[in-house]
């Protein structure tokens, strides 16, 4: 039986176990995937146990991302660009580290339509998630990328390596709104449903424009709601979720798992919502 899991804190409702357990069971594969709460002050030692532990795969999430990096043999060029890991890989007694969230994000972006150099693209956020959203995008179209951040210079930072791309405050932004043809909103602040705020105002949107959210749940954030009350074409963060999923799944196993059968997992978890 190959063992898989996902470490963080908190863990407890991660929704990967049921995700790739689907998918595993689908295929008939004697694998199983499990989530492990590690505390933040024991990683090192309880990492070093889990890596002995015969394993042969594993995902990371916060706030453990950058700390599995001194573990690693290897890095794919997104991981070491971006300088943290969501997955890891046994091969041949290596530990290879990936990241798929970007990848994950844009695949699911692009079911809504292919991006273009035409596309004006604003970012909100300038955190881990962001960062992995920006280089993934970087390398994959031309078009102009706007980082927007409260915290400003962390957004003028992610984006000096690129005369192309530039920083802007929230309320630049704002006021800049039609501008952009993509909104995508990754700061955590949609996380609490009660607290009901975006991190920008939508009123300016120019209709049509897609807004997405890599938050899911809630299905539909203050900023989704918001966006779509705007005429925006709205998605929110289920996509990136399933295909950073399955972009792992490919990396251990090497098969392209049912994506509709991943995204039917995590529903079923949420309360089909
Ligand atoms: P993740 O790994 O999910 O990206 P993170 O690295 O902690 O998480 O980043 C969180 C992001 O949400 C940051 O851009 C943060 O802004 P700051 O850099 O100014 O801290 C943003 N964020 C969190 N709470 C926010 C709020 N109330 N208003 C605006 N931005 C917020």
């Amino acid at each position: 039986m190959e063992k898989y899991v996902v470490i963080g804190n908190p863990i407890r409702h991660s929704l990967s176990p049921a995700m790739q357990n689907r998918i595993f069971q689908e295929l008939g594969m004697e694998a199983e995937y499990n989530s492990v709460l590690i505390e933040e002050n024991a990683f090192e030692t309880e990492i070093k146990k889990l890596m002995d532990s015969g394993i042969r795969g594993f995902n990371i999430t916060t706030p453990f991302k950058e700390r599995i990096l001194p573990f690693l043999d290897e890095l794919e060029p997104l991981a070491a660009d971006s300088g943290a890991v969501n997955t890891v890989l046994r091969k041949d007694d290596k530990w290879y580290g990936f990241n798929t969230d970007g990848k994950g994000y844009l695949e699911g972006l692009e079911e809504i339509r292919p991006i273009t150099e035409k596309d004006s693209i604003l970012i909100t956020g300038a955190g881990g998630a962001s960062k992995a959203i920006y280089l993934a995008l970087k390398n994959h179209t031309n078009a102009r990328i706007t980082v927007a951040n409260r915290t400003a210079n962390k957004a003028v930072e992610m984006t000096k390596d690129n005369d192309n791309h530039h920083a802007m405050t929230l309320q630049e932004a704002e006021k800049n709104l039609a501008d952009f043809t993509i909104i995508i909103q990754t700061t955590s602040i949609g996380l609490e449903a009660s607290k009901n705020t975006s991190p920008i105002s939508l009123t300016n949107l120019t209709k049509g424009t897609i807004c997405s959210d890599i938050i899911y749940n809630p299905a539909e954030t203050a900023f989704l709601k918001e966006a779509k009350e705007n005429g925006a074409i709205i998605q929110n963060g289920l996509p990136m979720f399933v295909n950073q999923g399955a972009l792992a799944f490919e990396i251990w196993t090497g098969v392209k798992p049912e994506r509709t059968l991943m995204k039917e997992a995590v529903l079923e978890q949420l309360g089909g919502n």
